[in-house]
């Protein structure tokens, strides 16, 4: 989507449909005061015959209103003047998106409103916008016939209209963030998306090497089963075994500082397919377990953004990817890998086996010296368990960086929760055979799991996102969302001192 700041008489610009909102009771926004005064009345008076009350989401599509320029008028409710959040903010800009993605319109005007919603800035507010309509214009494309496709002519362009020129550049600056946002989030959700046999650990490092060709401030290495196993990744390599398609240890480099900036590391689980193992899963929604590498995609969809905005930084994006299958040669409940770490691990469940790939990875990473290292993983149904779909779960030993994280999850609305990480759960990953074990219990599954991996990320600041709830939809809207690469940009945006 393009997008393009437009200021000056809102009557007279030229689109083919022009948004505007009106507040609850039939209380026009002033952008809808402007047309209403161009056009001599004509808005309130077809407003007073009721076909728009001003809900949220609610629109009205006005054809020829005299005096004004553009061919269609777009009437679109934002609720209760008094009562404007932003969660009503981003209901009704979703709702327009759809309206504007069906109309068969390729272009359109959407006058940001005044008053703002409350509490919220011009920059977040046109940022909010960007993203929103990219959410909804996104469509998968990809293994469907053209014929299948929908819709025939999707919207192309976006104006976003303020009144006052002198706020052009905050607004600028957010359709500059918002589009690299997007493409990293567009990026997450496609590969999301695409199924097991098409992404595989081959593909997922096959594409990254293609993003690195792209950017020349990006470099790509990308390690092998042997490499692996001469490193001593043992814990990879066990879930690794159970799986025809060879395993890959995807490691990107972007260079945006100097060489002596320590980097900043993000690290995504990677499994393109998890089936359970030998721990087989039900077979119910199993399908869904091809998202189980939207930690991945989403450190990918990071990164492309950071590419795309030339971030001033240094950044280092591991993915370790495998499918996790059963076979003959698969991880068996009781078999004890050693990782990369030297401890040793007794898997229990092999089920559990993003927490084994994560292990390997986080230990890895240690030879890049990094400054903070997030890792990204959808590592338990119990996270969804504790807090449902909406907010990721965070967990931190380093206050600063809850509150970074927590804010840069507010500022995108892609949040996180902050969930204990005490050594007082430590003790449930006891393990009679081995150094641990690879599961902790029913009780507090995804503090466990994060206690698991905070054993291998001892050596610097680091926090864990346990995106299982955030990552994809089920039911009819099925697919992946790109969460939380809006929130990863935003945080290195304002580690690059952006923002
Ligand atoms: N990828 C799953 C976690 C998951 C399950 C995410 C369902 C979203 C929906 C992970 O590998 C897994 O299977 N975790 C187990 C851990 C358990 C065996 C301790 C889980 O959460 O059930
Ligand atoms: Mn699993
Ligand atoms: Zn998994």
């Amino acid at each position: 989507m393009e997008f393009k700041i437009k200021t000056g008489e809102l009557a007279a610009q030229k689109t083919p449909c022009l948004v505007v909102g009106v507040f609850e009771k039939r209380r026009l926004t002033e952008s809808a005061e402007r047309l209403d005064a161009a056009s001599n009345g004509r808005l309130s008076a077809l407003l007073k015959k009721g076909d728009l009350s001003g809900g949220v989401g609610q629109t009205l599509l006005l054809y020829d209103l005299p005096g004004i320029t553009a061919e269609r008028v777009l009437l679109l409710g934002l609720g209760k003047r008094n009562e404007f959040t932003r969660a009503n903010y981003r209901q009704a800009l979703s709702a327009v998106a759809s309206v504007l993605q069906q109309s068969g319109a390729e272009g359109a005007t959407l006058a940001l409103p005044t008053p703002l919603p409350r509490g919220l800035d011009l920059y977040t507010a046109a940022r909010d916008a960007v993203l929103m309509v990219e959410e909804r214009c996104y469509r998968y494309t990809r293994t469907k016939s053209e014929d299948k496709q929908e819709p025939k002519r999707p919207l192309k362009r976006l104006n976003l209209w303020i009144a006052a020129r002198g706020e052009s550049a905050s607004v600028e600056l957010a359709i500059h963030h918002g589009q690299a946002m997007a493409e990293g989030i567009r990026l997450a959700r496609e590969l999301g998306n695409l199924p097991g046999n098409l992404c595989t650990p081959t593909y997922l490092a096959e594409q990254t090497q293609v993003m690195a060709k792209e950017f020349p401030k990006l470099s790509v290495e990308v390690l092998d089963e042997s490499q692996m196993q001469a490193l001593g990744m043992g814990a990879l390599l066990s879930v690794a075994r159970g799986s025809r398609q060879p395993p890959r240890l995807i490691v990107a480099q972007y260079h945006g500082a100097d060489t002596e900036t320590k980097p900043l590391a993000l690290i995504g689980k990677g499994l393109t397919f998890d089936a359970g193992g030998i721990s087989l899963k039900q077979a119910a929604d199993m399908d869904e377990m091809k998202f189980d590498m939207a930690g991945g995609a989403a450190v990918l969809g990071a990164m492309r953004a950071a590419c795309l905005l030339e971030l001033p930084l240094n950044l280092v994006v591991i993915i370790p990817a495998t499918e996790n299958l059963p076979d003959g040669a698969a991880n068996k409940p009781g078999d004890i890998v050693t990782s990369l770490s030297g401890q040793t691990i007794e898997i229990l469940n092999t089920d559990a086996e993003g927490r084994l790939i994560l292990a390997d990875a986080l230990t890895y990473c240690e030879r890049f010296e990094p400054e903070t290292v997030i890792d990204l993983a959808t590592l338990t149904g119990s996270c969804v368990i504790a807090l449902g779909k909406h907010p990721a779960g965070l967990f931190t030993n380093d206050e600063r960086l809850a509150t970074e994280l927590t804010a840069a999850g507010e500022a995108t609305w892609d949040r996180v929760w902050r969930l204990p990480l005490w050594e007082d759960y430590q003790e449930q990953l006891n393990s009679n055979f081995a150094d641990m074990a690879n599961i902790g219990g029913r009780e507090g599954g995804a503090i466990t799991a994060a206690c698991f991996l905070a054993r291998f990320a001892k050596k610097y600041r680091w926090a864990h996102l346990d995106i299982a709830g955030v990552a994809w939809l089920s039911g009819k809207d099925k697919g992946a969302t790109g969460r939380p690469v809006a929130l990863l940009t935003h945080w290195l945006l304002t580690r690059a001192g952006a923002l």
